[in-house]
Formats: C-alpha cells, structure tokens, sequence
C-alpha cells in the first residue's frame, strides 16, 4: 500500500531548492552533534509544508522572493525545533522515518538542538527587520509553548473538551500554518483584506492537518503510517473521535483512556468502538468542513495557478482518510 505522501508542486521547485541551500547555511554549526540534528533537517525529508504555504503566498500576492524565502526559513527552523521538543515530551520512537534525536543523540543535544534552531529563528527576523512579522513569531511560538502544555495538562487534569481540543490542535499546528502565508503577506504589504484571508486559511488548514493526523494516529494503519497506531491513547489524549465518544458518556472508553490504552486489546478496542458509532463518519465530515472553509477563504483572491494549488493542498486532508 501507498506511504501517506503529499504532492510537490512544479511552481514552487526552484523557489524549495533555493530555500534548502539557505537551510543548510543556517544549520552550519562547529559543534558536530548540533550539526548532525542540522543534517538530519536537510537529508531526511520534511515534507516542507509549511515552506511551501510561503512560497505559494509569495506567488499569490507578487512579494519579493527575498521575503518568502525568510519566512520559509524562520517557520521551518521554529517548526523543526517544536518537533525535537516535541518527541522528547512524547516519548516518540521515530521521526521523518529515522529514530528519534533524542534517542541517537540524547536529550541535552535534542534540548539544545532546539533552542539553537529558535535562536536561528531570531536573526531571521533581524533579517527580515519588519516589528509587524517578529511580533507575528512571538505569539506563534509561544502559542506553540501554551498548546503544547494545555494538551499535556488536559491529559492529567482531564478537561476533555472540544473547546480545549480546538485550542489545542489551533495553538500547536494551525498558527504556525497561518503564520507561514501571514508573515509573506507582511513583508509584501499586502492589503489586509488579503492578509487576513490567507490567514483564516492557514488556521482552516491547519485544523484539517491536525485533525486528520489525529484520526490516522487512532484509525490510520500502522504498516503505511509506518508507527504504531494508537500513540495518543497512550499518552492519554483524547482526540477529535474520542471526544465524540466521551460526549455521549461512554465509560468504557473513559476507563481505556484512564489508564492510558496500557490494556492489551485497548488501542483495538477505541477502533472498533469508534467506527461502531459512526464517529470515525463524523471525524471525516468535520475535516471536510474544515477544508470547505479552507477553501472558502481563498474566494478572497482571482483565479490563478499559487491559487489553484493552495486549494489542492487543503483538499489533499480529505484523501486517504482510511
Ligand atoms: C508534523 O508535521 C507535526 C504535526 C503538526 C502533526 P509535518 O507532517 O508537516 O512534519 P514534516 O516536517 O513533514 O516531517
Ligand atoms: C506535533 O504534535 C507537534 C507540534 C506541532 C509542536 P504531535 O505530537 O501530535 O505530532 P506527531 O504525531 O508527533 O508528529
Ligand atoms: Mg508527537
Ligand atoms: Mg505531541
């Protein structure tokens, strides 16, 4: 069966091989363990995403590419430094395919490799010398900080909620997809009308992103994952399909989640409960909402080939939802 990949786009090839030669320049470092977590940024295949929402805003709204490439730049190295963190929090095994950093190099070097990407971050926006976009990274990675510890604390304190949920899934993924076509759209001085539409786009992404993560890390299968399904039960995070479930008071599946899916049959158990309630069905029609919205923002702009591509991105959450 097919991995879960994602389209290239021709329009952007130049712009994404432009942008890895800058990348690797920002990840040179004379510490050889800072710059193996530098080599694996540029040889193990991100997909660039949010690299690719600045390029695609950067041909929309006509900036000078100097700009996207710095947005690129500065919302791929604050992505990247989330996920070191991020893996050493979750207790990943894997990463992009390879073992975790954390797991080949140590925590001190994930820790540091993360803050040193972040401090890559702030010469970026020196760079960029625009008050307007290093406010608009400010409150992105601290959002990033916040959904981070909110999901953990909702996890222990368990306030499931959808409300909680959406400030979850908004502050750790979509701000940063917003934030990619937003800070393009500063630097060019776009009209804020347009601003502000790529911005609800990003953030409706963004929401399609992290919900259909969501769904595949529960309902996805393990062998084209290429992980094993049910890590977040484990940690004990209720996702989109299981709130749906704890709504209408299912204790069984509060009891699973209690202990953290360490059952046997427990991961086995919420799959065949989810999909016996239909609540995998309503999972998808939530993303589906999510994309239309997505795709309603960019009614905002004429008719074009960045255009065309931003709403296939978007479209791409619904496929394989299997
Ligand atoms: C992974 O993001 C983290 C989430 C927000 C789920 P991506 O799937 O964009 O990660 P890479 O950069 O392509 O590995
Ligand atoms: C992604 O969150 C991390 C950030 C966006 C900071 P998850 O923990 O849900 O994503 P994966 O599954 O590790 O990529
Ligand atoms: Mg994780
Ligand atoms: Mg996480």
């Amino acid at each position: 069966m097919l991995p879960y990949t994602r389209k290239v786009f021709d329009l952007i090839q130049d712009d994404l091989a432009r942008f890895e030669t800058r990348l690797a320049r920002e990840l040179r470092s004379q510490v050889a363990f800072i710059e193996a977590i530098g080599e694996d940024l540029t040889s193990a295949g991100g997909k660039r995403l949010r690299p690719s929402l600045a390029f695609l805003a950067g041909h929309l709204l006509g900036a000078p590419p100097e700009a996207s490439v710095q947005v690129a730049l500065a919302v791929e190295l604050l992505h990247s430094a989330s996920l070191l963190h991020d893996d050493l929090i979750d207790d990943a095994d894997t990463r992009r395919g390879r073992d975790a950093a954390f797991r080949r190099y140590g925590n001190v070097v994930s820790v540091m490799s993360g803050d040193y990407l972040l401090a890559k971050v702030l010469g970026l926006l020196a760079d960029a010398d625009e008050a307007e976009f290093t406010r608009l990274m400010s409150r992105t990675a601290a959002q990033i900080c916040e959904a981070e510890v909110l999901q953990f604390e909702m996890a222990t304190l368990e306030t499931f909620s959808f409300e909680n949920y959406l400030r979850v899934i908004e502050g750790k993924t979509a701000v940063l997809f917003a934030s990619a076509l937003e800070g393009v759209a500063l630097l060019a001085h776009a009209p804020e009308r347009e601003r502000r539409a790529l911005q609800e786009y990003g953030m409706a992404y963004g929401r399609a992103f992290q919900l259909r993560d969501d769904y595949l890390d529960l309902l996805g299968d393990a062998e084209r994952l290429g992980k094993p399904v049910g890590s977040d039960l484990r940690e004990g995070k209720a996702t989109y399909p299981v709130l749906l479930l704890l709504e209408a008071g299912d204790e069984e599946l509060r009891a699973i989640l209690r202990r953290h899916a360490r059952g046997e049959d427990d991961v086995a158990r919420v799959r065949q409960l989810v999909r016996a309630r239909g609540a995998d069905e309503r999972t998808r029609e939530r993303i589906k909402q999510e994309v239309e919205t997505a795709l309603g923002a960019l009614e905002a702009f004429p008719a074009s080939a960045p255009k065309r591509h931003l709403e296939e991105l978007a479209r791409q959450e619904l496929e394989r939802l299997t």
